[in-house]
């Protein structure tokens, strides 16, 4: 491995060009000092109309030649969850730094045999829970560290989309051989629960899952879709398959130390597009945060007035300050989480090795969800609470 040069853009890399890995090109340029330089797709025709679209010099169909010929410093890994293990693990073999995409692998044994190869390697290892980089969301995390809620007895969060709502709605998540286990929990449940885990310094202790298939048939689409775009379809080019995985999932949560949660996770909730909404009841305050408005942040008092802070870098902790580009009132969002996150990640690759706490979720996040994911999973199997 080597220490890159600051005077030189590091080189990225970047394997599956759907909905999210487009996400990335696009973030990834926002950042001075990058330079996309090779993208992989399933196809080399499909990877070279990729690369002419969005003006990346190289374009692969094999993940491993793409890695060996342009020697990236860090990779992207944006496929189907069941791809993530072996292209990360073959990254982290060449030494090369690494941004996976959550699920971070589909169990919890897989996660873990990463994780434990990108300490040996020494390389930077990022999952890319993004919904941490909300400014207001790290506003949350300093104002619960400083001890502005008390000790917090209670959270409530849901994650609702309907982008799976119709039975002709299909995309492989649905698929467990390429999903894993779970597709609405693994799928955003676990962009939540990291949330709710990161914001309150809480952990988990126990799980009780109720989960529902509402399709137990899906109409699926004899060609490949890639995610959202699947309204584009005529409905009558499709197969009927059964469906194992949930539409939509309800939690109870127990936290070491007594508190407890509730959260609900749905695809096929009609009209929410895609709303994650998370409320911290503390004995002293609570504070509540919604994405379709991610720049308020709402607090809520017994005793006073409850106030909405606007994100406004001269109004919040130093630390928020830091993931904030634009002044108040210039509103940022969900491609802006990309790109602080990435400024976070690659002020770790240019040094070339990861720092001793890094702010950015590393793989131990990545870890760490599918471990929560494999007991909900259990509970809704056995119907009953299970230990973590
Ligand atoms: N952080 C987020 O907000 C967020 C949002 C959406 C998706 N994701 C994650 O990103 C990943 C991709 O999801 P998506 O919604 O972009 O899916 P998608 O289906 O839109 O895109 C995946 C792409 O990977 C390509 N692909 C398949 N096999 C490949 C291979 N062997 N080599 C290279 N490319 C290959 C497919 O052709 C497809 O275009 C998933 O793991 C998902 O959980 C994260």
């Amino acid at each position: 491995m080597t220490t890159p040069s600051p005077l030189r853009p590091l080189r990225v890399a970047i394997a599956g060009i759907g909905f999210i890995g487009q996400v990335h090109i696009e973030s990834l340029r926002r950042v001075p000092g990058l330079e996309v330089v090779a993208l992989c797709h399933s196809s080399q025709a499909a990877a070279e109309e990729k690369a002419r679209a969005w003006c990346v010099p190289a374009a692969y169909s094999d993940y491993g030649e793409m890695l060996a010929k342009e020697k990236p410093d860090c990779v992207h890994v944006a496929t189907p969850n069941n791809l993530h293990y072996s292209m990360v693990e073959k990254a982290l073999r060449l030494g090369i730094h690494v941004v996976c995409e959550k699920p971070l692998a589909v169990t919890a044994t897989e996660a873990e045999a990463l994780a434990d190869l990108a300490r040996e390697k020494g390389v930077v290892n990022a999952v890319h829970f993004n919904v941490r980089y909300y400014p207001l969301v790290r506003e949350m995390k300093r104002l619960r560290e400083k001890g502005e809620l008390g000790p917090i007895h209670a959270v409530l969060g849901s994650y609702l989309q309907d982008w799976l709502l119709y039975a002709t709605d299909y995309n492989w998540r649905i698929s467990t051989a390429q999903s894993g286990d779970t597709k609405a929990v693994a799928d955003i449940g676990s962009h939540l629960i990291d949330l709710i885990e990161y914001v309150s310094g809480l952990r988990v202790s126990a799980v009780m899952a109720d989960f529902a298939t509402v399709h137990p048939f899906r109409k699926k689409p004899k060609k490949a879709v890639e995610t959202y775009s699947g309204k584009m379809l005529d409905t009558s080019d499709y197969e009927d398959v059964p469906i194992a995985l949930e539409d939509l999932a309800h939690i109870l949560l127990r936290f070491e130390g007594g508190a407890r949660g509730m959260v609900a996770v749905s695809q096929v909730a009609a009209g929410r597009k895609n709303d994650l909404q998370v409320e911290f009841c503390g004995a002293k305050a609570a504070m509540s945060w919604d994405s379709r408005r991610p720049n308020e942040l709402w607090l809520g008092s017994r005793d006073t007035a409850n106030r909405t802070l606007l994100r406004d870098p001269s109004l919040v902790d130093p630390e928020t300050r830091a993931l904030i580009s634009y002044p108040g009132g210039h509103n940022e969002g969900f491609g802006d989480t990309f790109k602080q996150l990435y400024r976070e990640v690659y002020d770790a690759v240019r040094t070339g090795t990861p720092p001793a706490e890094p702010k950015y979720p590393t793989f131990a996040a990545g870890c760490r969800q599918l471990a929560l994911c494999e007991k909900i999973v259990e509970s809704q199997r056995r119907q009953a609470w299970v230990e973590v």
